[in-house]
């Protein structure tokens, strides 16, 4: 039930700002990326590749023709900039390179002062494509009508310079619907797409890693509230359909029907999610920059550099519940999940898998392990009153070549608590993962990346006359990350070399929708310390009804 009610009546922050101010800087906490060159001025070159409004843009992304300057680089950033004025829903943006997507993210709403906000970001591990001509394409959808107003304007630069950095992708393919072309998104919408693509790898791979962009749409939303498929009618006469398929969710990389990894997915919750009082000013955690977490297919080369095709395909899962508590991939979800995956690969002539002849790595992959519990409990007269569930899960995967080995180790709770008759729901997720990748030969070299991913949100429904509703919610949220770093710029950890990355976010939110008027407001502290390759930041802002009370930077 979490935010399906007030999507539809969410005006926007009407009593944010007086009248007379100017744009309101709205922001997310991270790491700052500069983007003036620090190295040689061989090369600092700005080129602005968009200046576009996104107003009826739904289906219609912005199409652009990039030119590579003409100095010699290695590091590329962006600075999206965005502002907006009027009422709008939270937006999702997509941009590609042809038909590889290279960022997601996801817009602020606007108040009917306005707001603007600027995200930078390194984008080297593109350098391949940003190499070459390409077809720009934004994909960001967009309505305007006589209630929701709000345009999005935006102005997206890209700042080139030399600076001696890592090495970075020999060559890039998406796994994504290749429309470019046709001037389209090259998203897939699981479960209806069929998320699937053949590709031959040059002989010379060295190194192959997957990242895999994931986000969930309308029903798939809030998967991480989602209920048992059996309890989607619990509370229809307050809360109409909840979502089912449970609040896991699992997504699948196969390389010739075998599965290479999975990605437990972060809850990522947009700026209008669950009650809007909470993400503003500070949007939620990585809402301007959706991280892609990666898969090293290292183990499969052997397979191939056989110069022969072969199928890599993404899959999404939930979890089926039977009445006696039996636990089951659905092998699909409720609609949508936006996809894409991108094939890095590195090259070097000295490396030849060829003789080793098409060999498919060994995988030990055995079963996870799912506990699931249940219990609706009915007042005297047979009224649903609470609903009471929750998820425990656990897998480990080992993907093994005679040269590499790549393994995951995953373990996910939730705790689901629907009462009120449905008027109240919280729900306490935590996911925790290590992902590796060891070189068994030559240099050993192995690298690894843990994760926490820990979630409560509190959110409680008021019933007012005349169709009136308020909403009273409070959360506590997390993303930590430790990683030693490993090939390129990573787009998981967002930094080439280690980081150590902790940042919590917490508040209270509320929200008031009477006939002609609504009022959010909300209280959100953002922590946030972070050691990405050496440079350490530590950020500590709190915000009460849209305005920041202190902001702490060192
Ligand atoms: C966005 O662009 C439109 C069309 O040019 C303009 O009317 C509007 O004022 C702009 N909004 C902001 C916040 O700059
Ligand atoms: C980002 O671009 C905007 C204009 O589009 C500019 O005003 C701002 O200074 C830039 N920010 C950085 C950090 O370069
Ligand atoms: C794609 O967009 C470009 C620029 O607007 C246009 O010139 C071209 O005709 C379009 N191609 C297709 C297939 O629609
Ligand atoms: C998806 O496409 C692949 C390759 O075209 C095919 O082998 C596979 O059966 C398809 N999967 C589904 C679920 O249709
Ligand atoms: C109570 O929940 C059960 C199980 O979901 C459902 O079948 C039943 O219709 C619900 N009762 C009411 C009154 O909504
Ligand atoms: C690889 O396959 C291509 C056709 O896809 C063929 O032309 C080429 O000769 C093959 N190379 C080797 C080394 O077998
Ligand atoms: C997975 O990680 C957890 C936490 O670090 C650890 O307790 C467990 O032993 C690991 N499992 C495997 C199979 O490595
Ligand atoms: C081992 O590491 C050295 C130094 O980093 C590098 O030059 C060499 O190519 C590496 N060898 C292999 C087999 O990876
Ligand atoms: C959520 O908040 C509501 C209202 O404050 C309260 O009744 C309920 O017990 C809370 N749930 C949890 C798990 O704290
Ligand atoms: C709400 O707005 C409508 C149209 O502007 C107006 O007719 C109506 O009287 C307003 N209702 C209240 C309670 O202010
Ligand atoms: C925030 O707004 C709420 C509701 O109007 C109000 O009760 C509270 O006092 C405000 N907080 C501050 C610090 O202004």
């Amino acid at each position: 039930m979490m935010a399906s009610w007030y999507r539809t009546l969410w005006l926007g922050g009407l009593l944010f700002l007086p009248a007379w101010a100017t744009l309101e800087e709205v922001f997310q906490v991270y790491q700052p990326v500069p983007t003036e060159g620090s190295g040689s001025s061989a090369c600092n070159e700005e080129v602005l590749l968009m200046d576009y409004v996104f107003g009826e843009s739904y289906g219609e992304p912005y199409i652009g023709f990039y030119e590579p300057p003409l100095c010699d680089f290695d590091t590329v950033r962006i600075n999206f900039t965005v502002s907006s004025r009027g009422t709008q829903y939270d937006r999702l943006g997509l941009m590609y390179l042809g038909d590889t997507e290279v960022f997601r993210t996801s817009t602020a709403e606007p108040t009917s002062n306005g707001i603007i906000w600027t995200y930078v970001k390194d984008m080297s591990q593109f350098n391949v494509l940003w190499k070459e001509k390409q077809k720009l394409i934004f994909d960001l959808g967009n309505i305007v009508t006589d209630v929701y107003t709000g345009s999005y304007n935006t102005t997206l630069t890209a700042y080139f310079s030399y600076e001696g950095n890592v090495k970075t992708p020999d060559a890039i393919l998406p796994i994504s619907a290749r429309k470019s072309a046709q001037n389209a998104s090259s998203d897939f919408e699981l479960p209806t797409d069929n998320a699937t693509v053949q590709y031959q790898f040059p002989p010379t791979t060295s190194r192959a890693v997957v990242s895999i962009s994931a986000c969930g749409q309308s029903t798939e939303e809030f998967w991480w509230s989602n209920v048992f498929t059996s309890d989607e009618w619990s509370f229809d006469s307050v809360d109409g359909e909840l979502y089912g398929y449970s609040p896991f969710r699992e997504i699948q990389l196969y390389i010739d029907g075998i599965l290479a990894g999975v990605v437990w997915p972060f809850p990522i919750i947009f700026t209008g999610g669950v009650a809007p009082g909470f993400w503003h000013p500070i949007v939620g955690i990585d809402a301007f920059d959706l991280r892609q977490p990666e898969i090293d297919i290292s183990p499969f080369l052997p397979l191939l550099t056989d110069n022969r095709t072969h199928t890599f395909e993404i899959k999404i899962t939930g979890l089926d519940v039977s009445d006696d508590g039996e636990v089951t991939f659905s092998d699909t979800v409720g609609s949508y999940w936006v996809v894409t995956g991108t094939i890095f690969l590195y090259l070097d002539e000295s490396a030849s898998y060829s003789s080793a002849g098409g060999q498919a790595p060994e995988v030990i992959a055995p079963a996870p392990t799912f506990t699931a519990t249940r219990e609706l409990v009915q007042d005297s007269t047979g009224v649903n009153e609470t609903l009471t569930y929750s998820i425990l899960a656990e897998r480990t995967l080992t993907v093994k070549s005679s040269e590499f080995v790549w393994s995951q180790n995953l373990s996910y709770s939730n705790y689901g608590l629907i009462n009120q008759e449905g008027l109240s729901q919280s729900n306490l997720q935590h996911t925790f993962g290590k992902f590796s990748i060891a070189q068994l030969t030559g240099n050993k070299t192995s690298s690894e990346v843990i994760f926490e991913y820990p979630l409560f949100m509190n959110e409680t429904y008021g019933l007012l006359a005349d169709d009136g509703l308020t909403i009273s919610a409070w959360m506590h949220r997390g993303l930590d990350i430790e990683s030693t770093g490993g090939l390129g710029v990573s787009t998981f950890t967002l930094t080439s070399g280690p980081l150590d990355l902790h940042t919590e976010q917490k508040g209270t939110a509320f929200y008031e929708s009477t006939t002609n008027v609504s009022i959010s407001t909300g209280d959100t502290t953002d922590f946030f310390e972070s050691n990405a390759a050496g440079v350490t930041y530590h950020r500590d802002v709190h915000a009460v009804n849209g305005s920041v009370v202190y902001d702490t930077v060192s």
